[in-house]
């Protein structure tokens, strides 16, 4: 069967995407399933973070770099898909980069890490200009916020919520909190699976993340087919 693709956009850097995409992958791994991580960014970082991993714990799942494909992104993603049960592609800042946009023509679900600050919301308009255009093309792309470095007991969190219900993406329930050990996860090149007890917390927020995206995605399924 072919691969589920899942696109890791937003408009700006440091929004969590390469941080949601390897801890993704490390889960989707971790579950027995075959996962590929396409590095759409030039930066490298998800590269780098696998090969960050020591000898005797490799990352979980395999990383390629493929950002010179540059607007082709979608055609050589393309030549994978039969190899492996997920393809997650950790694109570029959209700014930036033509690159989210190819990565949005193969992809079956866009999944938008968001810091709940007003800097980041305000950028996120653009994503959604840029996932709103794709979906002309790729009609079946669904889409999906996941909320980054949340504190739930401020203020700011709060009105962000509230906001959010009304931007026409829909929230995922998972929230991925502020933690030190998704900073260590990128130093170590492990997923959070990888530190066992001291990830508990975050272990959790990925998991949780994963069983909702794998609905979204199975409900595409059955409409399809
Ligand atoms: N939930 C989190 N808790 C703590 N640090 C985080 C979290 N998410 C991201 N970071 C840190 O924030 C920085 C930017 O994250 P990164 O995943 O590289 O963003 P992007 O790929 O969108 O540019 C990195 O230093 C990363 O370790
Ligand atoms: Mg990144």
């Amino acid at each position: 069967m072919a691969a589920q693709v899942i696109a890791v956009v937003n408009q700006k850097g440091g929004a969590g995407k390469t941080t949601v995409s390897m801890n993704l992958a490390g889960s989707f791994a971790n579950r027995s399933h075959k996962v590929l991580v396409v590095d759409a960014d030039p930066q490298g970082t998800a590269t780098r973070w696998a090969a960050s991993a020591s000898d005797d714990q490799l990352f979980p799942a395999s990383v390629i770099g493929l950002s010179a494909a540059n607007t082709k992104v979608h055609r050589e993603v393309k030549k994978f898909i039969d190899d492996y049960d997920w393809i997650i592609i950790d694109c570029p800042p959209a700014a930036d980069s033509p690159v989210p946009q190819s990565a949005l023509l193969i992809a079956d679900l866009a999944l938008v890490p968001l810091i709940p600050s007003p800097l980041d919301m305000w950028a996120a308009v653009g994503i959604r200009e840029v996932i709103h255009n794709v979906s002309g093309i790729n009609e079946t792309l669904k889409a999906r916020l996941v909320l980054n470095q949340y504190q739930g007991n401020t203020s700011l969190a709060k009105e962000a919520l509230n906001i959010l219900s009304e931007f026409g993406i829909e929230l995922c329930q998972t929230r991925i909190a502020s933690r030190q050990v998704y900073r260590q996860s990128a130093v170590f090149g492990r997923a959070v699976q990888g530190f066992g007890a001291k990830g508990k917390e975050a272990i959790d927020e990925i998991e949780s993340l994963t069983d909702e995206l794998v609905k979204v995605l199975e409900r595409t399924a059955i409409i399809d087919g």
